[in-house]
């Protein structure tokens, strides 16, 4: 990687594209990364009532909370505005009410300090993460695993994503969040699951594996939501013990259900680059902190001669780090759009914009 000077530049991201509002200072020195500070203020208080996010209650708390947020980022680093060499926002994939105050908040200061601007996609940021904790080296296979996204993804450089693929209904954490809320559990479902998940008997409940035995790779994920509904209505009323069972049983159909879908492109990776030293799987997206997820996915890089490198889970889930690391990889990519005051916040922004859409994919693609 090439910076376009010989000191290290410095970048503020900023993210408002979900439920977290996040601002963060990263350096970038001779390709490796440096987190200055990353100031994450989660809204899960806010929206926990309602089961899940809610658009409008999103976009108002990011306007309460963003300049406080940013201002925290700057003072974490030690840094004035003077001192960076960017800003960077995500301006999408995500809920249009949140990107508006992040994108509108990153032109405002850019205008105002003459820095340039990089709107940065929420989803590439998610995908670069492990250049930034581990300084893994291009090209590598990605699962990004989120609440709005389940997809395996080609990274061959910055800019430059294959999508090979992806979930044709439910994202898996929708999955997990789902699960969790017909089942009582708290919002955001995925941690709750897991967590009673530890007490069960995963061997309790034969849950379909979808998509099993299919050629292509893609995953789905409905019909087992569908499936731990009808084992809940059957045991009503459920006990401790039985949801228990149910959050083991449902991890480890995901689980098997991973290892058998993700099987076919490790093994397409494996065949198209042979040469490569170090052949990795990434793991990003909040799904990626589920321990029992993570611990099969070591299993089955292992299997297939692979490496698995998943960044630490606050840094797997949203945040700004991420999103000013994307920022400067673009800028010393030379990547950097000379228009960015003008870019318009793109609530669907698939990664790989040439990539044929599935049937029903992207029927709650606003998430990431
Ligand atoms: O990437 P992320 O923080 O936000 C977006 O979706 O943009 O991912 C959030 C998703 C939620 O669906 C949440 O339930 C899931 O990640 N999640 C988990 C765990 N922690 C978070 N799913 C399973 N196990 C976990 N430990
Ligand atoms: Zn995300």
């Amino acid at each position: 990687m090439t910076t376009h000077c010989n000191r290290p530049l410095y970048a503020l991201g900023i993210e408002t594209s979900c439920d977290e509002t996040s601002a963060a200072v990263v350096a970038l020195d001779d390709g490796s990364g440096d987190i200055l500070s990353n100031v994450v203020l989660s809204q899960i208080a806010e929206h926990s009532a309602f089961g899940g996010v809610v658009p409008e209650i999103a976009a108002r708390a990011h306007v309460e909370a963003l300049d406080g947020v940013i201002r925290a980022a700057l003072d974490d680093a030690g840094m004035e505005l003077s001192g960076l060499d960017l800003v960077s926002a995500t301006a999408g994939p995500g809920l249009i009410g949140g990107l508006i105050v992040g994108l509108m908040t990153g032109k405002a200061i850019a205008a105002a300090s003459g820095l340039p601007l990089v709107p940065v996609n929420h989803l590439e940021a998610h995908a670069l993460t492990a250049r930034l904790t581990n300084g893994t080296a291009f090209p590598y296979l990605l699962l990004l695993v989120s609440g709005g996204h389940t997809q395996v993804v080609l990274v061959r450089g910055v800019g430059n994503y294959e999508r090979w693929a992806t979930t044709i209904d439910d994202a898996l954490g929708e999955a997990f969040d789902k699960t969790a809320k017909l089942l009582g559990l708290p919002y955001p479902g995925g941690p709750a699951v897991e967590d009673a998940a530890v007490k069960g008997d995963a061997g309790r409940f034969a849950l379909p594996r979808p998509l099993r035995g299919e050629e292509r790779p893609d995953f789905s994920f409905s019909g087992l939501k569908t499936a731990v509904r009808q084992k809940a209505n059957e045991l009503a009323p459920v006990t401790e013990q039985d949801i228990r069972d149910i959050c083991a049983s449902f991890q480890q159909a995901i689980v098997d259900t991973l290892t058998e879908r993700i099987g076919k492109s490790l093994m397409r990776f494996r065949g198209e680059f042979a040469g490569i030293t170090e052949p990795t799987l990434v793991v990003a997206g909040g799904v990626a902190a589920n321990k029992t997820i993570r611990g099969s996915l070591e299993t089955l890089c292992a299997a297939h001669g692979m490496r698995l490198v998943a960044p630490p889970p606050a840094l797997c889930s949203d945040n700004g780090a991420m999103i000013a690391w994307a920022g400067l990889e673009r800028f010393a990519a030379g990547l950097a759009d000379d228009d960015a005051l003008s870019f318009a916040p793109r609530p669907r922004w698939p990664l790989d914009e040439f990539a044929i859409p599935l049937v029903g994919h992207g029927k709650r693609g606003a998430k990431a």
